[in-house]
């Protein structure tokens, strides 16, 4: 998983690609390079770790202001480590054609071996120097380089997204894709392509996405996109982005994930804007009632987002009293699962992007059932193979952990979980009365308490840095909310943490506990109460010592309670969520560690 950009226009085409390139960062960060021709030969400049070391690189190297195309990577290894060699990008042995790529070429090896009988010698590991190498061959025996690409590419199963410089025609690019994103933006006197539209936002908010099996051609001043395979021309019809880049910007915190955390109550009146009408006591979703009544619902995801859909079943299952199953979608896709027609599939992805849950979505739909997308990417994979989508609007979240855009698919499943419920009479007017006034509400009363939980949130992150491990504890609704704090811990402090149902901790991981293993625990108003504290009360037996998210004026004597303000029953997720996040978070930073962009991680898993 990587983040490509190519420039070709009338600017200085290298400080375009590498501020491109810092805005792609979250799609990987483990190296980076840049291609330009320069006195007839293709420079490239690449370097392992961060961008910083690639800028420096570049001071190094001056003179790199004259190029007008240029074409840049940020790398995410899949095959070969993170170092210089196997940044991109790469060459083909004549050093006439250089290629970036995102993506995993499954038959990289049989292609090596192939090229490698030839004669063809390779200076990386990776797939995507085999597709640079493979396209030189190419342009052998076809001449043309739309030829060359449509031979080349048909010969490489897996996934891709590339983008190609040649010294031939060097303020031209060329630019394929199959299974992972490719955008083209469209300037004044100058084009772009790029993994993500928030790479050239700056300069253009007119884009066209590009489809499974196009090839697209650009310079300066016109664009073309082909079919790779037959390379006829595609019809395509630009649209206009409306969110601007500010929005994909720090502004003033000091970490994109606390910004995004904050941003919240925001994302949760704009998931709401249209479709809950307080006045009226309703709620609409117009995306829904395209699909016919479900009569099961098998939710695929991954990572936060499957943790979204574990307590989108709590919702759906009570209000809607529609049967939910949830599975990991690597899980899902080579299960041979039991879906078909009668059935929809919902498939949660912030990115839209998620090569597992774009799998299990077409499994899906070959075998008849409806899908519907849940996704915060317009234009992204699953938003366009999806039977119908509902758009989290959450905007860009930039952070790796996500958290916002979380926020937005409870946001919506609570609303799927109303509607449902309305179409199958199963929820009156008066419970709906009480819903829509309660969610109406929800923003400012979230607002209000943030900055008093951000400090909570650091006071006891430092009463608890020493920790090396974390048991987080939930039953019903907050047993999902106890697997996403734990997640969050580890994601971003590297500590330790598991998430567990309340009740089944007596089976086990009780065992664990002693004075220094603490307990982060959800203990809200609701039915579950009492027993969530009978759990407690067995973790402070064996010495441990307990943080918990609770009400106030409820009877629980714990170390370190942690009161929430007292909302709607189903809301109380939403108070619950970003305590987590912020605890997660504190401690984090507290810790020294790189909040945004830890370790090992990315945000848009485009690889399976
Ligand atoms: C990656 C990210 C996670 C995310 C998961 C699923 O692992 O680091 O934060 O939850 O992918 O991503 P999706 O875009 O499908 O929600």
């Amino acid at each position: 998983m990587c983040g490509i950009i190519g420039y070709t226009g009338h600017r200085p085409a290298v400080p375009v690609c590498i501020e491109g390139l810092r805005r792609l960062e979250y799609r990987g960060y483990d190296s980076a390079g840049v291609t330009f021709a320069q006195q007839g030969r293709l420079e490239v400049i690449k370097e392992s770790g961060k961008l910083a070391e690639l800028e420096r690189a570049l001071e190094k190297a001056g003179n790199v202001y004259n190029a007008t195309t240029a074409l840049a990577h940020t790398r995410w290894a899949t095959h070969g480590v993170p170092n210089q060699a196997n940044a991109h990008p790469h060459l083909d042995g004549g050093e006439r054609v250089a290629l970036v790529h995102n993506g995993i070429i499954e038959n990289f090896q049989s292609l090596r071996q192939e090229l490698a009988d030839k004669g063809y010698t390779f200076r990386s590991d990776t797939d995507s120097e085999v597709l640079v190498q493979l396209l030189s061959e190419g342009l052998h025996h076809h001449g043309s380089m739309k030829e060359a690409l449509s031979w080349t590419l048909g010969r490489a199963e897996g996934a891709f997204a590339i983008v190609v410089l040649s010294l031939d025609r060097p303020g031209r690019l060329w630019g394929a894709r199959q299974h992972s994103p490719l955008v083209m933006g469209l300037g004044v006197g100058e084009n772009f392509l790029a993994s993500d539209i928030p790479a050239f936002l700056p300069y253009t908010r007119e884009v066209v996405f590009l489809e499974e099996g196009e090839l697209v051609e650009i310079d300066a001043s016109s664009w073309r996109v082909y079919d790779l395979e037959t390379l006829k021309v595609r019809d395509k019809e630009p649209q206009t982005i409306t969110w601007d880049v500010q929005a994909a910007q720090k502004g003033g915190y000091k970490h994109f994930m606390l910004k995004e955390i904050f941003e919240q109550p925001r994302v949760i009146r704009d998931c709401l804007t249209g479709r809950l009408d307080a006045a009226a006591g309703e709620v609409r979703l117009e995306e829904l009632d395209d699909l016919p009544d479900p009569e099961r619902i098998t939710v695929v995801a991954c990572g936060t987002s499957y943790y979204a859909g574990l307590w989108g079943k709590h919702i759906i299952e009570k209000l809607a009293r529609v049967p939910v199953d949830v599975t990991i979608a690597s899980e899902f896709r080579y299960s041979d699962p039991i879906v078909g027609p009668g059935d929809m599939v919902l498939a949660i992805s912030q990115s839209g992007e998620t090569a597992d849950t774009l799998a299990g979505m077409r499994l899906a739909r070959e075998r008849g059932a409806k899908v519907l997308g849940l996704c915060n990417v317009v234009g992204s994979s699953v938003a366009r193979e999806s039977d119908a989508v509902i758009y989290t609007q959450a905007g860009p979240e930039i952070s790796v952990a996500s958290t916002k855009a979380m926020c937005s698919q409870l946001t919506l499943l609570l609303c799927i979980a109303l509607r449902l419920a309305r179409r199958l009479g199963r929820f009156s007017d008066e419970d709906m009365e009480t819903a829509a006034k309660a969610l109406d509400e929800l923003p400012g009363t979230l607002d209000d308490a943030l900055p008093e939980m951000r400090e909570t949130a650091q006071k006891y992150s430092r009463l608890y840095s020493e920790a090396a491990n974390f048991l987080y504890l939930g039953r019903g609704w907050a047993y999902p909310m106890a697997l996403e704090g734990a997640l969050k811990l580890k994601e971003i402090s590297y500590i330790h943490a598991e998430g567990y149902a309340a009740g089944e901790m007596k089976h086990g991981p009780i065992a664990l506990i002693d004075p220094k293993f603490p307990t982060f625990a959800l203990a809200m108003a609701d039915e579950l109460f009492p027993k969530v504290k009978s759990n407690l009360i067995e973790v402070q037996a064996r010495g441990g010592k307990i943080i918990a998210l609770t009400n106030p004026g409820l009877d629980l004597e714990v170390d370190h309670p942690w009161p929430l303000p007292h909302v709607w029953g189903p809301l109380n997720v939403f108070m619950a969520l970003p305590a987590l996040q912020l605890f997660a978070y504190e401690l984090a930073d507290y810790l020294g560690k790189d909040v945004d962009q830890p370790r090992n991680l990315a945000k848009s898993v485009t690889v399976e």
